[in-house]
């Protein structure tokens, strides 16, 4: 799997999606019958791609963004990353996945409230195996990029809501990921701090290997992307 989502592609494999999806259907189950949230969703992403997706509060941008990074299985489709199809990796193959190849920004930011900002960003170095004497660089210069370096040794509860959702966005990016999925990254921010992290989403694409999906409301974010998703009552509207 590594040699084949690494970053140099083989001629091959230039013209296979990065991501491809096809009828993509979830519905969640309270005990209450299915609530279905996505219906039939096709997209495809290829490489150097920075996709917006947009849609209406509940429309299901969250739980598509979920079933990409691997945290949910959906109901019924197909997903494929480089034409293998990792809903078929079993559960250990799919976390080795997630680990090494997926940055995850989530809505509600979920560091972890008693770590340094530091410590939250060592983890995912940890898990992929990076020398702990290569840790402290990475870990500035993610957090330089957001303008964060000043608060290494704040706890994350001691953070404000903007800081907090940088902070996240450099946690997902600090392991040069060749997927980004980014719920909503600029929410919480100033107009500045919001181009600031749009501007480091643009610089690590700029090698033309990696994806972005970003879910958003706003606009402006929108604007900069190379294509606008719209999802809507669970379908996705342009593609
Ligand atoms: N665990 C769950 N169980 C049941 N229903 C759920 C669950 N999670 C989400 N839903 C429902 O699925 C729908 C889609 O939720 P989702 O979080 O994907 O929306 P969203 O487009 O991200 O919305 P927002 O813009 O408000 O973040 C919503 O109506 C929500 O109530
Ligand atoms: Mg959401």
């Amino acid at each position: 799997m590594r040699s084949a989502m690494n970053n140099a592609s083989s001629p091959a494999e230039e013209n296979i999606p990065l991501i491809q999806v096809l009828g993509l259907t979830h519905a969640y189950d309270n005990g209450t019958g299915p609530i279905v949230v996505l219906r039939e969703v096709n997209l495809g992403i290829q490489r150097g791609e920075m996709v917006a997706i947009m849609g209406p509060s509940g429309s299901g941008k969250s739980t598509l963004l979920s079933i990409l990074g691997l945290l949910m299985i959906p109901t019924a489709g197909s997903y494929t990353v480089l034409g293998r199809d990792v809903l078929k990796f079993d559960r250990s193959s799919q976390a080795s996945f997630r680990r090494t190849y997926v940055g995850f920004v989530f809505q509600r930011c979920n560091l972890i409230d008693t770590c340094s900002v530091y410590e939250n960003l060592e983890f995912p170095l940890i898990y992929a195996g990076v020398k702990r004497s290569e840790r402290p660089a990475r870990i500035q210069d993610a957090l330089a990029r957001v303008n964060m370096s000043h608060r290494l040794h704040h706890r994350a509860n001691q953070l404000s809501g903007g800081e907090q959702q940088r902070v996240a966005i450099s946690r997902a990016l600090v392991n040069n990921p060749l997927i980004v999925l980014a719920d909503e990254p600029t929410g919480q921010l100033d107009r500045m701090h919001g181009e600031l992290v749009m501007d480091h989403f643009e610089q690590i694409m700029s090698d033309g290997d990696k994806a972005v999906l970003i879910v958003t409301h706003d606009a402006q974010v929108a604007s900069r992307c190379t294509r606008v998703c719209l999802l809507e009552d669970g379908a996705l509207k342009s593609h």
